[in-house]
């Protein structure tokens, strides 16, 4: 991507809005929401997900879900996902000037892989350099719980995977690395309090994507 803003090419570039939150922080409910009031405004939507997105993203994802395995394997293979999903998905989008909605990108990997995990931030960081050196998400949506309320709503799944499986403490550690990248991101991610009714987060989404839309 050039960061000359007098490209024509750079003027048709799509935006990136990403979500995120702790397994049970209700995130997925609202993404549809968000492509509907996107498309309302005459924008064409990708919607997306990670891991997975791309047949090989989704072959991973599989894996990534369901086996134990290292956690820097478990780092690597997200981030192997998300090479695809940048080739294949997120980049043709944006260059045809389509906004991409992603469930999750590298900001889940920080939470999940450094803080629930506790691997090495570094090594995140340097993975993030190698797979989307330029691109950030235009706006991430940081859906926040308390972990009782995350967990009381995890509870009503039927079939928890290797993630909704884990304890507690894993999903504190992960919250705390998410809400220590908001105080570092504080222009990229915005922090939306999952614990009111829909119409209430609906109000608040419609003002943050109507403002994202004025930009
Ligand atoms: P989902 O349940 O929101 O679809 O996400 C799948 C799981 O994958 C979720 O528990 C978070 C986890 N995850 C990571 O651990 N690291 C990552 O980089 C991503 C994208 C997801």
């Amino acid at each position: 991507m050039t960061s000359d803003s007098s490209n024509p090419s750079q003027a048709a570039h799509g935006k990136f809005i990403s979500f995120e939150g702790i397994d049970g922080a209700g995130k997925s409910t609202h993404i549809g929401f968000v492509a509907g009031l996107l498309e309302a405004h005459g924008k064409s939507v990708v919607s997306s997900r990670e891991p997975g997105g791309t047949p090989l993203g989704e072959a991973l994802r599989d894996v990534l879900l369901h086996q134990k395995m290292h956690l820097e394997t478990e780092a690597l293979l997200m981030f192997a996902s998300r090479r695809e999903h940048m080739a294949q998905v997120i980049e043709p989008a944006l260059a045809r000037g389509d906004w991409v909605i992603s469930d999750r990108f590298t900001d889940a990997s920080f939470a999940y892989q450094g803080g629930g995990r506790g691997l090495d931030l570094a090594k995140l960081e340097a993975l993030e350099h190698w797979v989307h050196p330029q691109l950030q998400p235009d706006l991430t949506l940081l859906f926040d719980v308390p972990l009782d309320v995350a967990r009381t709503r995890l509870d009503a799944t039927r079939t928890l995977d290797k993630f909704e499986q884990e304890q507690t403490v894993f999903f504190a550690n992960c919250r705390t690395e998410y809400l220590r990248r908001a105080a570092q991101f504080p222009q990229r991610i915005v922090v939306v309090d999952s614990t009111r009714s829909i119409e209430e987060t609906r109000r608040t989404l419609t003002a943050i994507v109507e403002k994202l839309l004025e930009l």
